[in-house]
């Protein structure tokens, strides 16, 4: 099953004692990259599958209910429906779409409202806990989470406090986050680590397993804000944690990489290091998104020239 977390601290003896490898992470960081992804016959497949975990998202002082709107109209038509029918794809259920929508709280409303009256199901995601940063009073933050789960969505964002992690207050740091996972009640959780701020792989791994610990459906690299975005060395770490931890708990647990990720080579990077290291079965979107914005672009002007052997023109494919 696709568990929450265990919910319980009596694991946190368990992080006192861990420590990251570096150089062997690095290593294997380095070989997955570098590694010649997927084969052409099989791209387009994958490329498609990538679109269906994109998180599609647009995080904009000056995001307003239109673009929202757009942005709502794309991920339930991510991919023209003609390129689509030459994959042999347009008939599959309500068709491809993107894995969620995910939007500033105050625009929950506007999307909620956008894919209602497109007859949609796609789940919007939010960013909450005063993203990006998370620099507001903790009573606001648990404030921001319970509006936005009562405005509709249906996945929360979250960022963890990155002080704690940098010194090592995983109690502290469990406890917060615990708070979230039940300001959240029953919606998704993910939890947004802020890695370019945590100062070691070491303090990855364990934020990870404090973040799972605490309920997490999703753990998540990076607001796309801070000065380091997604890596691999880091994401490596993620992921192993998410192995240790389903081991230990039984319990699986999804994973977001966010922050820098533009282009269709990108996306099928990332789903092979899915695929590598935890199996088939987080290649899903219920266990693995891609936080985008502009990712999306690329993979269908990709998809274009795979099916018409040429490419694109700006007309062919207008962006939401
Ligand atoms: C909405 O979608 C459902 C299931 O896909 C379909 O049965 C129904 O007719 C649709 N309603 C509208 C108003 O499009
Ligand atoms: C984050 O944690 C640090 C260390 O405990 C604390 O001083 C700071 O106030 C916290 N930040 C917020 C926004 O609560
Ligand atoms: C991180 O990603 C964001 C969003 O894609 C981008 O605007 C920013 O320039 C990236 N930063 C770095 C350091 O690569």
């Amino acid at each position: 099953c696709i568990g929450r977390g265990a919910g319980t601290s009596s694991y946190l003896g368990w992080i006192s004692r861990v420590r990251v490898n570096q150089p062997a992470v690095l290593r294997r960081a380095e070989q997955l990259q570098t590694r010649r992804t997927v084969k052409k016959d099989w791209q387009a497949a994958w490329l498609l599958r990538a679109v269906t975990c994109i998180d599609l998202t647009t995080l904009s002082g000056d995001d307003t209910p239109s673009n929202v709107h757009r942005l709502c109209f794309k991920a339930k038509h991510p991919i023209r429906d003609d390129l689509l029918k030459c994959l042999n794809m347009h008939d599959k259920g309500e068709g491809i779409t993107t894995g969620a929508v995910c939007v500033y709280p105050s625009r929950v409303p506007d999307a909620v409202k956008a894919l209602k009256a497109a007859n949609c199901t796609i789940p919007v995601a939010s960013v909450a806990t005063g993203f990006p940063a998370g620099q507001t009073p903790l009573k606001t933050r648990l404030e921001e989470v319970r509006g936005a789960v009562a405005d509709g969505a249906t996945e929360i964002d979250i960022v963890i406090n990155r002080t704690l992690a940098l010194t090592g207050q995983w109690q502290a740091l469990y406890n917060e986050i615990t708070q979230f996972r039940e300001a959240c009640g029953e919606v998704h959780m993910k939890t947004i680590l802020g890695t370019g701020e945590l100062g070691s792989l070491s303090n990855v791994y364990k934020a990870s397993l404090v973040a799972m610990m605490a309920g997490s459906d999703f753990i998540k690299t990076s607001t796309g804000k801070e000065g380091v975005n997604a890596t691999f060395p880091v994401a490596l770490v993620m992921v192993r944690a998410i192995r240790d931890y389903y081991w230990k708990t039984g319990s699986k647990v999804g994973f977001k990489p966010a922050g820098g990720i533009h282009t269709a080579k990108d996306a099928l990077a990332w789903l092979s290091l899915m695929k590598e290291e935890l199996g088939d079965e987080w290649l899903k979107p219920e266990l693995f998104r891609l936080g985008a914005s502009t990712l999306l672009g690329d993979i269908e002007r990709q998809i274009y020239h795979h099916v018409t052997g040429r490419y694109a023109a700006h007309h062919d494919l207008p962006m939401a």
